[in-house]
């Protein structure tokens, strides 16, 4: 899930990106073609819990961010995951720099298939899950790609196998917004955790206008497929952030 109060630029050159939240200040490097952390990224580790010694999955890692946090956080051993090899190669050197190799790797892949084999007791499923029409117009992804047409496409694809990559009573934490299909995505997430699904947080954001004036966004709204609230003279959206446990 992406930035939710301005349109960051483009991330076209290595930059520092100074992290505050949770377990920061620390720096990462986002180097060129590499998500930069975002306000999700920020609620998304306020509401993050690892217990000392957990086996941690990060699935979309971009720079890494989230992996550090969880390691920090006290994670025996994390694992990030990206099908971008920038994301991979940057992450790795964050790690480094944080002199947190020993616990924290990462692996270029699909969703969860670089972890083929693992059962972890936490998996950090931020994966992209932005409609397309709303990654293009806004620049929040390097590679203008979001998770599909809707923005569930991505997610529920992670959802059908996550099962798979848990630990018997591991849990995720997943974050929805009303700017995607959520539905779709909670109805995968229900189909795996039933009603072990507890909302740990949730914030709301002003709608960029560059996605609010969007053709192609007004057709997703006007399918229902995002639903939006008006504030005022603006739209606005809302992330909610999930934990699931596998009973
Ligand atoms: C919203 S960003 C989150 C990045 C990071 N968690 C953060 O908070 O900064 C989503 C990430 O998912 C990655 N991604 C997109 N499609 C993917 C796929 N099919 N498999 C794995 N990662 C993917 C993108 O490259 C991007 O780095």
């Amino acid at each position: 899930m992406p930035e939710g109060t301005a349109t960051p630029e483009a991330n076209d050159a290595v930059r520092t990106h100074v992290w505050r939240g949770v377990t920061g200040p620390f720096d990462v490097v986002v180097e060129p073609g590499v998500f930069v952390p975002s306000s999700t990224s920020k609620v998304l580790a306020e509401a993050l819990r690892v217990e000392p010694g957990e086996i941690v999955v990060d699935a979309g890692c971009g720079c890494g961010v989230l992996s550090l946090v969880a390691a920090r956080l006290g994670a025996a051993k994390v694992i990030g995951t990206d099908f971008s090899a920038a994301a991979v190669h940057c992450s790795t050197n964050n790690a480094a720099r944080l002199e947190l190799s020993d616990r924290v790797e990462f692996r270029v892949g699909h969703l969860l298939e670089p972890v083929e084999g693992v059962r972890a007791n936490v998996i950090i499923a931020d994966v992209s899950g932005i409609p397309d029409a709303v990654a293009q117009v806004t620049g929040w992804f390097p590679d203008g790609k979001g998770g599909g047409r809707t923005g569930a496409e991505l997610p529920v694809e992670m959802l059908a196998r996550v099962a798979d990559y848990l630990a018997p009573g591991g849990r995720i934490y997943l974050p929805t917004g009303t700017i995607q299909d959520d539905q779709a995505i909670l109805d995968a997430a229900h189909a795996v955790f039933g009603a072990a699904m507890e909302p740990v947080a949730k914030k709301e954001f002003p709608l960029p206008d560059v996605v609010a004036t969007s053709a192609d966004v007004r057709e997703l709204i006007d399918e229902g497929a995002i639903h939006l609230a008006q504030r005022g003279s603006r739209l606005s959206w809302e992330l909610t952030i999930w934990c699931c446990t596998l009973q």
